[in-house]
């Protein structure tokens, strides 16, 4: 069993669009989780317009609750995702001595010339957001195939 986790500042957004599309996309051999840098909204549900925004394309973000991203996470998951570049910062600042689990750009899967999900509870853009992780999603599914 694989498994991924996506992480975003507020675990509130990307990140739960990620788990959820990647979750719906991959098959069962592949588990996903996600978790946020800041610790603003624990136990919180991801932010309103995200969950209507992913509900209309299919995904369902109702039942998930933020949680902050600890050390330990390093050492249950083969693949830490990061949807800008100031979390992967913050990721490796996290990491614990030695660990060596893989800490990448959720975008650096796909072709496009973008890096990073811009966070759409400033940007007020949840398709985009969505378009991006879609695609994304896509590419690393197809990657670890
Ligand atoms: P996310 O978006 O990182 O995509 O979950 C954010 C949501 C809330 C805040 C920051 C980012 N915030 O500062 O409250």
């Amino acid at each position: 069993m694989m498994r991924i986790l996506c992480v975003c500042l507020g675990n509130i957004c990307r990140s739960p669009t990620a788990e959820a599309v990647l979750r719906f996309k991959a098959g069962a051999e592949i588990s996903v989780d996600s978790a946020g840098t800041g610790n603003w909204h624990v136990g919180k549900p991801p932010y309103g317009p995200a969950i209507e925004a992913a509900a209309l394309r299919g995904y369902d973000l109702r039942n998930l609750r933020a949680r902050q991203v600890k050390p330990g996470d390093f050492e249950v998951f083969d693949l830490i995702l990061a949807m800008d570049a100031q979390n992967q910062i913050d990721l490796e600042a996290l990491r614990p001595s030695v660990n060596e689990t893989p800490v990448r750009l959720m975008m650096e899967f796909t072709s496009s010339q973008q890096s990073e999900v811009p966070d759409p509870y400033f940007t007020g853009d949840f398709e985009e957001a969505l378009d991006l992780i879609e695609a994304a999603s896509d590419a690393i599914l197809e990657c670890l195939i």
